[in-house]
């Protein structure tokens, strides 16, 4: 099929509820990926971060082969091996909570609410979250998401959300009760814009929800399984959450999502309150051991720490010669360059000269690179975008 007879299908076959662009993906290996015009792209944003080891890991398409031909899928009236042995993976590298799987994001985010207002007492129903926070598209994680323009047109929402603005602890302060069953926050905003949480503000909700008998969630479904350079943002920190969710680079390219909690705040979790058919399967659990694997055997949790120093360190550069950029933030590969004016033609530009790269909020660009990328192709990226804000002056 030509790009044109696949664009073709989708105008008369699926729904336009996404902006796409005029592109075919027909393959992706390591950080590249290649359309059906034979064009070839760096990936600085492969799958929206979930191929975070890179397009097709030789170990996880390995891993796929063979639990395929095994056990593609059991439910979970019964045991399967790849979910007990992941579960204990994730435990280990993490707070040592108990784990439930999903397959996205936003359900492993409506799962952690639910099992917050399940584990604290009836008149705890309130939920506080941040100002520019993104945590999915259901009715509960989109009322989570404290944005009005992803509200618009679904007005009403559920009860009970309070947002606050990031990082601002006197809001904070003023917006605790003992109604609240638990806070729900990103330790690096993703969507908002690459927005840092400081420690302060991390230990400030820390310290209110043990007061007031609340639960913490951290969302880690962009920043989780090594992108900031550690297994989860939260390290960074020093602060501990009751529940942590994760998905994107889980399952190095497949569907799944997890929720992870504290031992007696997942006992609160018994047959009957939750459950979804596909969840932590024999196929994506045998995929997202491997991805455990390979990060550590390729050590890319220091890869990623240490490309993503080299990355900021060239875009600070980048920002000297082109006044367009304002300021550059993130931690490991998760970086945001903050510019002046609107990023949606560079981002075009860019990938018309065979960078992907992305921009949220309008004027951030995102760079989450695969962590097994290179210096080299490091810099490769930085020419492009280099070559693109020069054009454009
Ligand atoms: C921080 C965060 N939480 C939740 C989600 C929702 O995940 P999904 O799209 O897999 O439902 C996203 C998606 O981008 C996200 O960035």
């Amino acid at each position: 099929m030509t790009t044109q007879e696949t664009i073709e299908l989708f105008n008369k076959y699926v729904i336009a509820n996404y902006g796409r662009l005029p592109r075919v993906i027909v393959k992706g290996e390591g950080c590249y990926m290649y359309d059906t015009d034979g064009n070839k792209m760096l990936d600085m944003f492969p799958g929206w971060a979930v191929s975070a080891i890179g397009h097709c890991h030789p170990r996880v398409v390995d891993a796929l082969r063979k639990q395929a031909g095994e056990l593609l899928h059991i439910d979970n009236t019964f045991y399967s091996e790849p979910q007990g042995e992941l579960a204990k993976l994730l435990s280990e590298r993490a707070f040592g909570g108990k784990c439930f799987f999903c397959n996205s994001g936003a359900e492993a985010n409506e799962a952690a609410l639910k099992l917050a207002r399940l584990h604290t007492s009836q008149e705890k129903y309130k939920f506080i979250t941040a100002e520019g926070s993104f945590h999915g598209r259901t009715l509960a994680t989109l009322t989570a998401t404290a944005q009005p323009k992803h509200h618009e047109g679904l007005l009403p929402l559920l009860p009970g959300f309070t947002y606050v603005p990031f990082n601002d602890i006197t809001a904070l302060e003023s917006a605790f009760s003992n109604e609240v069953a638990a806070v729900m926050v990103e330790p690096i905003q993703g969507e908002g814009g690459i927005n840092l949480a400081s420690k302060e503000y991390l230990q400030t909700i820390r310290r209110l929800c043990d007061e007031n008998a609340a639960l913490l969630i951290f969302d880690e479904v962009t920043t989780g399984i090594g992108r900031t350079g550690k297994w989860f943002a939260y390290q960074h920190f020093d602060v501990e959450p009751d529940i942590m969710t994760m998905a994107k680079a889980l399952g190095g390219g497949v569907a799944i999502g997890a929720m992870m909690a504290k031992e007696e705040v997942a006992a609160s979790l018994v047959p009957g309150k939750h459950a979804t058919t596909f969840g932590g399967n024999a196929l994506v659990c045998a995929a997202a051991v491997a991805v455990i694997e390979a990060i550590e055997e390729e050590n890319l949790l220091e890869n990623a720490a240490e490309l993503g120093q080299y990355i900021k360190d060239k875009l600070e550069q980048l920002k000297q010669k082109h006044s367009i950029i304002d300021s550059v933030r993130g931690i490991g590969l998760m970086i945001g360059v903050q510019l002046t004016g609107p990023g949606k033609e560079i981002v075009d530009k860019c990938l018309e000269k065979g960078l992907r790269i992305n921009c949220t909020q309008g004027t951030v660009l995102r760079f989450m690179p695969p962590m097994i990328a290179t210096k080299e192709q490091i810099d490769q990226a930085i020419e492009i975008l280099d070559t693109v804000l020069k054009e454009g002056e």
